[in-house]
């Protein structure tokens, strides 16, 4: 039984804790977060603590605490495995004098919607095989795909989930303001946004691009540009169509 500690209270904890509690494997023997509101979440189910100091003994402490306050939070445990869950901090921010390790779940998550974590890859990085073992045996608890990322893969994984997310999902929000323009809903968009998503598990996002960028059709992109009020929308469409005209500049 991996004993483990669970610093932070906000989405990552959240969604973590209640992953683990569906584990016989691991005990989240404590959960600690400055915000006392935050912490009301967890106190049916776990022993909680609004401070870092003096925290519950355990096997591995999850820092799942914002970027800027993981070196600041890791500063007061002073034993056991403590791993961060970020996907742009190097290994190094935590103590050199302690054990250190990274537990990065590649996933969005947002405190309203519950995920499967069955299917989310759990990316991990340890400094010697022994801590490394932990936090896989942990990560097994919860997900069936773990990875071993170091940090620098890391920089790049995290770079690529802003292309393929954070961007992407920047785009629906563009896609539903000039569909709402027209008096059109969102949902008319749906099918072919999971379209989109089942033709890249059957061939490349290379071989799968479609549309007037792709097939150079300067004529149709002249109409849909003049189409755009947004001056940041259009800069958008101006230079994700130039980067799809270079990339297949050879075939046109
Ligand atoms: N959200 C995602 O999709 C996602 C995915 C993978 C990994 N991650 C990583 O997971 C970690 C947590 O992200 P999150 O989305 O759960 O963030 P979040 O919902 O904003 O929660 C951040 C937590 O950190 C605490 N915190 C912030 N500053 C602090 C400080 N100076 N001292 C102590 N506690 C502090 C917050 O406490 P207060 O409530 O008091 O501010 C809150 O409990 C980050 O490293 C993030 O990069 C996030």
């Amino acid at each position: 039984m991996t004993r483990l500690v669970i610093c932070g209270t906000g989405n990552v904890a959240r969604q973590l804790f209640d992953a683990f509690q569906t584990s016989a494997d691991v005990k989240v023997v404590q959960v600690a977060g400055r915000n006392r509101e935050a912490l009301a979440y967890f106190d049916k189910y776990t022993d909680t603590s609004d401070h870092f100091n003096n925290l519950r003994k355990a096997d591995v402490y999850l820092l799942a605490v914002s970027d800027s306050a993981i070196a600041t939070v890791a500063h007061h445990l002073k034993e056991g495995l403590v791993a961060h869950c970020s996907g742009s901090t190097s290994i190094d921010h935590l103590p050199e004098s302690g054990r250190r390790g990274v537990f990065y779940p590649l996933q969005t998550f947002s405190q309203e919607l519950k995920v499967d974590f069955e299917n989310i890859p759990i990316c991990l990085e340890a400094e010697n095989e022994v801590d490394y073992k932990v936090l896989e045996d942990l990560a097994l608890c919860i997900s069936g795909k773990t990875y071993r990322v170091s940090s620098e893969q890391r920089l790049g994984l995290h770079l690529a989930a802003v292309f393929v997310n954070n961007f992407t999902n920047h785009l629906f929000h563009v896609g539903q303001t000039i569909c709402e323009q027209k008096g059109l809903s969102f949902e008319i968009l749906l099918p072919l946004i999971e379209e989109t998503l089942r033709k890249i598990n059957h061939m490349t996002p290379l071989e799968a691009q479609t549309g007037p960028a792709r097939r150079n059709d300067i004529h149709t992109e002249q109409i849909q540009l003049e189409q755009i009020e947004n001056k940041s929308y259009q800069a958008i469409y101006k230079t994700i169509s130039n980067s799809i005209q270079e990339t297949y500049a050879k075939e046109l």
